[in-house]
């Protein structure tokens, strides 16, 4: 069937060039082929037949069977909300109060200065993607200085494509020193310093991705000084408050440190990794203000920027994050099967450097312990990474970063052999 119109949309578009001379031209004939997205790891690890191969690829959490993982809580909120019998008409442009109020307490704490004293704005958002775009959207149009947001080298793929395409330019600052597989504090430092007067800088709250290399506690008090000094904005990105440590309250030291600092950040949270709503598309942005009647101006503006886009944000997943945190018994459970993720994780890194060790590797493993959250920058070079692919059915990105979470007790041997293998 599909095949014959096909057929007979070909015969006519032909009977329609013999008749009038004109061809017709697609709309989209000129539109280049864009480069392959992430997905290319997944499909070449589809592909591959090995019954043994490991996919460190996808920054989605799994169980120590490699399965995706519905957190009890989850299911056990879902059912809350089923058996409510809730009506499905539109939030307010904003999204359900119930969550972006209780995720306000989460980020800043309870006893947070400006949420007591009522002066942060947030939204929910499409997870913490769109939150990012929200943020960058809003400082595009109210910014009062330069509109270039420095983000750290090397940073979240989708940042720089985010900002650029909310009409922000990017630019990098020093992040990562490669020799150590460690953090260039003094690079960071000097070039926060030096950047201009007022400057917008992005900073990872906790579980930087895609290094897995997060500054001290020291180290953000060092930071905060400097952006203080410099008279700079910060915008926290925490795609995974609870989901580094295990306590969401220590993830979110550095956004508590600055606002105790008198800083007032904007954010951008996530609930996809922490509560494992990826596909409900759960987040906020939230933008802490002077005052009270500050946030009524800026709150009005945000309603403004985000109509247009898509009206009202989806419920359902908010609801699931609602009665999560909004529910004493069900918030203890959840704290506790946020702990269990990166618990789980924390030891996979120990038994990837064991396993290493074990084997003879005379190689310096302790980044792979002393790094944090869902990914691991291994120091392995992008032939390395093939080679992993290639001859071990190892799949994971050319810059050497795994997915700590598709360690599993049941493949860390093998792959500490093949990493083994190829670097030594
Ligand atoms: C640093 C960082 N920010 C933001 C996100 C956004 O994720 P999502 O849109 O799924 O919440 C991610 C996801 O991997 C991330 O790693």
């Amino acid at each position: 069937m599909i095949a014959s119109r096909t057929a007979l949309r070909q015969a006519a578009t032909k009977h329609f060039a013999a008749k009038t001379g004109v061809r017709a031209v697609s709309a989209w004939s000129k539109v280049p082929q864009g480069p392959p997205a992430i997905l290319g790891i997944t499909e070449a690890f589809k592909a591959d037949t090995n019954s043994e191969k490991i996919n460190l690829g996808v920054g989605a959490y799994r169980d120590d069977k490699g399965k995706p993982f519905v957190l009890p809580s989850v299911r056990q909120a879902e059912k809350k909300l089923v058996e409510s019998l809730l009506d499905k008409e539109y939030a307010g442009i904003t999204g359900v109060p119930a969550f972006t109020k209780a995720a306000l307490t989460l980020a800043y704490g309870p006893d947070s200065t400006p949420l007591k004293e009522d002066r942060i704005v947030i939204t929910q958002t499409i997870s913490g993607t769109g939150a990012l775009r929200i943020g960058g959207a809003f400082l595009e149009r109210f910014f009062p200085g330069a509109k270039t947001i420095y983000i750290p080298n090397p940073s979240w793929a989708n940042h720089a494509a985010v900002f650029k395409d909310s009409g922000l330019k990017v630019e990098k600052y020093r992040y990562y020193n490669k020799d150590t597989i460690g953090l260039d504090f003094d690079g960071m430092l000097a070039d926060i310093k030096a950047l201009p007067k007022g400057s917008i800088v992005l900073l990872h709250a906790c579980a930087h991705n895609p290094t897995g290399v997060d500054p001290t506690e020291e180290q953000w008090l060092k930071i905060a000084e400097v952006v203080k000094e410099g008279d700079h904005f910060p915008f926290f990105d925490m795609a995974y408050q609870g989901f580094a440590s295990g306590d969401t309250d220590k993830d979110a030291f550095a956004l508590r440190h600055f606002i105790k600092e008198g800083l007032r950040p904007v954010l951008a949270q996530s609930f996809a990794k922490n509560m494992g709503l990826y596909g409900e598309r759960v987040g906020a942005f939230s933008v802490v203000c002077e005052s009270a009647e500050e946030k009524k101006r800026v709150d009005s503006q945000v309603k403004i920027l985000v109509r247009p886009l898509y009206s009202n944000p989806p419920v359902h997943g908010a609801r699931i994050a609602s009665v999560i945190l909004n529910d004493p018994a069900l918030n203890k459970q959840w704290l506790g099967e946020v702990k269990d993720m990166a618990d789980r994780i924390i030891t996979m890194r120990a038994l990837l450097k064991e396993n290493l060790e074990k084997l003879g590797s005379k190689q310096d493993w302790s980044h792979i312990t002393s790094q944090i959250g869902m990914f691991a920058y291994t120091g392995l070079n992008a032939e390395q990474m093939d080679k992993l692919a290639k001859e071990h059915s190892v799949y994971a990105t050319k810059d050497g970063r795994i997915s700590v979470a598709g360690i599993t007790s049941g493949n860390v041997k093998r792959l500490a052999e093949a990493i083994y293998k190829v670097k030594g």
